[in-house]
């Protein structure tokens, strides 16, 4: 998938791109019960809130075999080698849950400045591309971003500890004030299966999910591959070390599953 020059230029100016129900009903069900099957594993890659609700499952694409694919989708590799001007490793991948009355709130934060001062990943040479696997409303924690603060660069932060289970670099009340007065706040909103990209330093949060349906997203941290961490001390599944370029799959892979699913219910 190739993004037109008024795409490239809207990205630009104000650090996203939204489009809804960029993968179909039936690949993003897929997804939405390999994300079930996921959070009812124990493993240590996946956090939970306080009330033991699934947060964020990190790396399911290396235990997943529909995150596998999502993970090298030229629906998403494309547009971000594009936007970035080289060929891509995977830095981070989460499926966030934002359960039902459970799921708890991201605070205000800019992803690159978690990676610079975490990761030392030298530049913001990375995005963030992430896939609605539920419909996402105004009432189910949707992600709320300010156009227009990715051109203000990394911002000063304080490590949060204390709020969720999550350690964040997360800003002032002051600053979000700042931004949102000139930028304004948006939350985009759409059914399942629609597509967000975000630059890394486009300031986002989102608000806890007190309604009574869930809104799964699953996140894609794409890094130039000369843009790679320098510094290893978050767990690898969380900060990712292999920098090896990933090869785009065909654009049916996850079809391939919408059939091979429908087969075996048969
Ligand atoms: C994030 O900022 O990385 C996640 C926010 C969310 O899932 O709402
Ligand atoms: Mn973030």
């Amino acid at each position: 998938m190739k993004l037109t020059d008024a795409q490239l230029a809207e990205f630009d100016r104000t650090g996203y791109l939204f489009i809804p129900e960029c993968f179909s009903r039936e690949e993003a069900a897929v997804l939405r019960h390999a994300a079930d099957e996921v959070y009812a594993l124990d493993r240590e890659e996946i956090w939970r809130e306080t009330t033991g609700a699934p947060r964020t499952a990190f790396a399911a694409h290396t235990y997943n075999e529909a995150f596998r694919r999502l993970g090298a989708h030229p629906r998403l590799i494309e547009p971000v080698e594009q936007l970035l001007g080289g060929r891509l490793y995977m830095h981070q991948f989460k499926v966030n849950a934002k359960a039902a009355f459970e799921g708890e709130v991201w605070q205000w934060h800019q992803d690159y400045g978690t990676w610079k001062r975490d990761d030392d990943m030298p530049e913001p040479k990375a995005m963030n591309i992430s896939v609605f696997l539920d419909e996402v409303t105004a009432c189910n924690g949707p992600l709320m971003i300010i156009p227009g603060s990715h051109k203000v660069g990394v911002l000063e932060a304080g490590h949060d500890l204390e709020t969720t289970s999550y350690p964040l670099w997360t800003l002032d009340k002051a600053t979000v004030r700042r931004l949102a007065d000139e930028g304004g706040i948006l939350a985009p909103t759409g059914p399942a299966g629609s597509l967000l990209m975000f630059h890394c330093n486009l300031v986002h949060a989102s608000p806890p999910n007190i309604s009574p349906y869930g809104r799964t997203i699953v996140y894609l941290s794409l890094c130039e591959v000369n843009n790679h961490i320098r510094k290893f001390e978050r767990k690898e599944w969380i900060a990712h070390r292999d920098f090896t370029p990933i090869d785009a799959l065909p654009d049916d892979c996850l079809q391939e599953l919408v059939a091979a699913q429908a087969q075996a219910a048969e």
